[in-house]
């Protein structure tokens, strides 16, 4: 396909302006500092523009085209009228710097937003600024630091995770200037018990889970553990980008959760993927209250809400002015058109639809932890190397069949893995093709490997050196180079 510079033709244009009507403005501008010459933008007629972005967009797959099981990323279709309220003028054209009086809905809708995601979590007091999971795991993580600091536990420096994790709690921990220190999986997936038991001992200042874990696999002795890392003074943090799990049937704070981060842009109808902007609020007990960053929202006795800064022992600011306010917006939307009863049956229905497809891929697939599963399961690919094929060249195919592939080689315990999380809003139908595109690619690769070993055959790009493909990228247009790209 064509860049639109290269389809622009002089005088073209995709707009008609009235014949001013008004002084031109004289500014007074240095002569350095005036163009010479006009910018070098394409010039197209409308009808070309239109059809140009439209050729892009057409060549983009999404969760709106097509099946979309990236497993932990919970890549759910989000409804098309949070994304129209979010777009409201009144919302889009706030100011962060706008006198309070002048954006009380703004606050209210915040103040509201903290009080549905402490209900939903179980905990007592939340910041909506961090921007990302990630960046409310190391949020969380300096919080810890610092409470444990205040309270003569200066000495600990350990943060527990399982060897399942998701890479960003080991970085995150290992950020605020911890140790990190892994616990194995049992046989189920679930943490090892008697690991972490020897694990923990003074020095431990946290420990960092997600449950349901990365496996899909929720982990039941999270009382006990939670008991235990209470009885060393270890703060237990809770990676809560698997809430779409259980969100409205199990909440962490009741099974002992200190700190617990949330990532909006899953869970709460803002996409999630393609670097933002996303929301990772963090939770917490009252008693970490007072190291929250600064500021959060409050409410007057009178009704006026306000931008509380009076946070005596704060980890300070974490982000620009209040965090990503549209991804709030869409969350508050998304909570309150699903109502109570909506957000559990989003999670029932996302448990239900891993476990039919888990099901029904068992008959020709190894399920890595057999069982039941929350919403999400990992398959082990270790057969396909039999055929002279892994992983990687299956899920190539399966974008020839119009399916987007599950995340692969995550978690890192399992061989070949492939962890498919097939979200709640999948039909049965669309479930049942699946199955039939995963039989029929697994046939292939018994019958005729070479197909799978050059997918995808039908897609707009063929096969990508991934890392050349990341570190290599071309982005800058050379209007004098015969190549076109830099
Ligand atoms: C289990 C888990 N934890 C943490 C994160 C990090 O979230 P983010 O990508 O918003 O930084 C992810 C992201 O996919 C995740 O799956």
């Amino acid at each position: 396909m064509k860049l639109i510079f290269e389809k622009s033709s002089k005088g073209r244009k995709a707009y008609k302006l009235p014949k001013l009507d008004v002084i031109e403005s004289n500014l007074d501008i240095p002569e350095h500092l005036i163009r010479k010459e006009g910018p070098n933008l394409p010039e197209v007629y409308e009808t070309e523009l239109v059809r140009h972005y439209n050729e892009l967009a057409s060549l983009n797959y999404s969760v709106d085209r097509g099946f979309y099981p990236l497993g932990s990323c919970t890549m759910k279709y989000n409804p098309i009228m949070n994304e129209e309220v979010a777009s409201l003028q009144g919302f889009r054209m706030l100011h962060p710097y706008q006198e309070e009086e002048t954006v009380q809905g703004a606050l209210e809708l915040m103040f509201e937003l903290q009080n549905f995601l402490v209900e939903i979590t179980g905990m007592d007091y939340i910041t909506l600024q961090p921007a990302a999971g990630a960046h409310g795991e190391l949020t969380g993580m300096l919080i810890i630091r610092k409470y444990l600091n205040d309270n003569d536990f200066t000495f600990k420096n350990e943060v527990i995770v399982p060897d399942s994790a998701h890479g960003t709690n080991p970085a995150s921990a290992a950020m605020a200037g911890f140790k990190v220190i892994e616990v194995k999986s049992n046989s189920e997936g679930r943490v090892d018990l008697e690991d972490f038991k020897k694990l923990v001992n003074e020095n431990t200042a946290a420990i960092m889970l997600t449950n349901p874990n990365t496996l899909g696999i929720f982990e039941k002795d999270i009382i006990e553990i939670s008991e235990i890392a209470h009885k060393n003074n270890a703060l237990l943090y809770y990676d809560g980008a698997n809430l779409n799990a259980i969100m409205g049937k199990s909440r962490p704070g009741d099974n002992g959760f200190d700190v617990v981060h949330l990532n909006l842009h899953k869970t709460f109808s803002t996409p999630h993927g393609m670097g933002g902007p996303g929301s990772g609020p963090i939770a917490v007990k009252s008693y970490l209250k007072d190291y929250l960053p600064k500021p959060v929202v409050s409410k007057r006795e009178n009704g006026v809400y306000y931008m509380d800064y009076n946070i005596p022992k704060s980890i300070g600011k974490v982000r620009s002015f209040y965090g990503n306010f549209l991804v709030l917006v869409k969350a508050y939307a998304y909570i309150l058109t699903m109502g109570k009863e909506g957000l559990k049956k989003a999670s029932e229905l996302a448990t239900l639809n891993a476990n039919y497809l888990k099901e029904k891929l068992s008959e020709f697939f190894e399920i890595a932890y057999p069982g039941v599963c929350k919403h999400e399961f990992v398959l082990r690919g270790t057969m396909l190397k039999n055929y002279g094929v892994n992983t990687l060249d299956f899920v190539k195919r399966l974008l020839d069949y119009g399916i987007h592939p599950p995340t692969v080689y995550f978690p890192l315990i399992v061989d070949e893995a492939m962890m498919i999380e097939p979200t709640e809003t999948e039909s049965k139908e669309t479930l049942d093709y699946v199955t039939t595109v995963y039989k029929k690619v697994l046939d292939e690769a018994k019958n005729s490997p070479e197909i799978l070993k050059d997918a995808p055959h039908n897609t707009p790009v063929r096969r990508l050196d991934e890392v050349k493909a990341n570190k290599e990228l071309k982005v800058r247009y050379l209007f004098n180079n015969k190549h076109g790209l830099d």
